[in-house]
């Protein structure tokens, strides 16, 4: 084993309902999962039908021409080319592809925190340098980002809207940063939540990839489906480097019925604006402005670590943000549920603030 597989810590994912059920002695039907940011309406009908129809397919490897429908859809859905497109296991099966491509040991990458830390470790698995820079106080980029570029630096994260601040980036801040010799991998996981996309930039900046997933307003986390949208000289090497089968058939053909099934993706953007809203106004803590399917909360003057463990015995799971760099020990972040859970979300926030 390397050293760095030896010292590193494995990526700290949202606790879950069993988990949670286990520990308090609670009934898991009755608990609310809000702490990984999954699409609270479930499944697209259309996804679920799809996956029924094609379970007898398993048997094959998905084939080239499999590969070649889905990358059609999302160009047509993004109003790019297929050739602007590829696959991931996920969008982190992305990330890490892109680790392959652009990482030598002791490179930098630069990472604007808070933000998600899936950056971080898998800058540190590659045997690089993550340099992590404090967002400004309203976790938009500092002006001064590019001095922090080297001739070490490769890679600079962007999550728009980020995780867990729930902010975008300006047009005018990212193309700025374009303009120095480095990849830009600016991650789009919430962008259906919001208004504005910067993938057509894809088309003029030859050093950007956008990040996109299925596994959030397309509520298919559980199936492991990202894409990513780039120039076709970066999609040609990526698929060398990236595994030769990344997305089971299953996935493919839910991943396609989920973008035709509109009906299912309109109610979860409705119903997320309108929810998010609810819990803006209604949760007695300061919160920020998202346009995420989350909200970032600042607990003062109750440590987060407290709060949210008060919340999980009330059988509300949320995200506790003290362990991510550039966050408040007060910090935690709350994924949007549906009406009942974000209720039940809010009384309990009550009830333990009222204390
Ligand atoms: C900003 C961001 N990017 C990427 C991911 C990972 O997404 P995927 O399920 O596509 O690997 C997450 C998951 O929470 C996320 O918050």
């Amino acid at each position: 084993m390397n050293k760095v597989a030896k010292e590193i810590d494995e990526y700290k994912r949202g606790k879950t309902k069993e988990e949670i059920a286990e520990k308090y002695g609670l009934n898991p039907n009755e608990i609310v999962s809000l702490a990984s940011n999954e699409n609270s309406y479930g499944p697209p009908p259309k996804a679920i039908q799809a996956i029924k129809e094609n379970a007898g397919r398993v048997y094959r490897y998905p084939s080239p021409k499999d590969a070649e429908r889905i990358r059609r859809e999302i160009a047509q859905k993004t109003k790019l080319k297929p050739e602007n497109v590829v696959l991931g296991t996920g969008s982190d099966g992305i990330m890490e592809s892109l680790m392959k491509m652009y990482i030598e040991p002791g490179d930098q990458v630069i990472i604007p925190t808070p933000t998600f830390s899936y950056y971080t470790l898998l800058t540190k698995i590659y045997k690089a340098k993550p340099k992590h820079i404090q967002r400004n106080q309203n976790y938009s980029l500092p002006k001064n980002i590019s001095n922090e570029i080297n001739q070490d630096t490769k890679i600079i994260f962007i999550c728009s809207p980020n995780n867990p601040t729930g902010n975008t980036v300006t047009t005018e801040k990212l193309k700025q940063i374009l303009k120095q010799d480095i990849l830009v991998v600016l991650d789009e996981a919430y962008i259906e939540f919001a208004d504005q996309t910067h993938a057509p930039l894809v088309k003029q900046h030859d050093n950007l990839v956008v990040l996109r997933t299925f596994s959030k307003a397309y509520g298919l986390a559980g199936l492991r489906i990202g894409y990513a949208l780039t120039n076709p000289k970066i999609t040609n090497k990526y698929k060398a480097v990236s595994p030769p089968f990344p997305l089971a058939i299953p996935s493919i053909e839910a991943a396609i019925a989920a973008l035709n099934d509109k009906e299912h993706h309109k109610k979860t953007i409705k119903n997320n604006q309108r929810e998010r809203k609810r819990l803006q106004k209604e949760i007695p803590l300061k919160t920020y402005p998202s346009k995420g399917n989350y909200v970032f909360i600042d607990t003062s003057p109750i440590k987060a670590t407290k709060i949210t463990k008060k919340l999980m015995k009330k059988g509300v799971i949320v995200r506790d943000c003290t362990p991510i760099p550039g966050c408040k020990d007060t910090h935690i972040r709350i994924t949007v549920g549906t009406p009942k859970e974000n209720t039940k979300t809010i009384q309990a926030i009550k009830k333990i603030t009222k204390k």
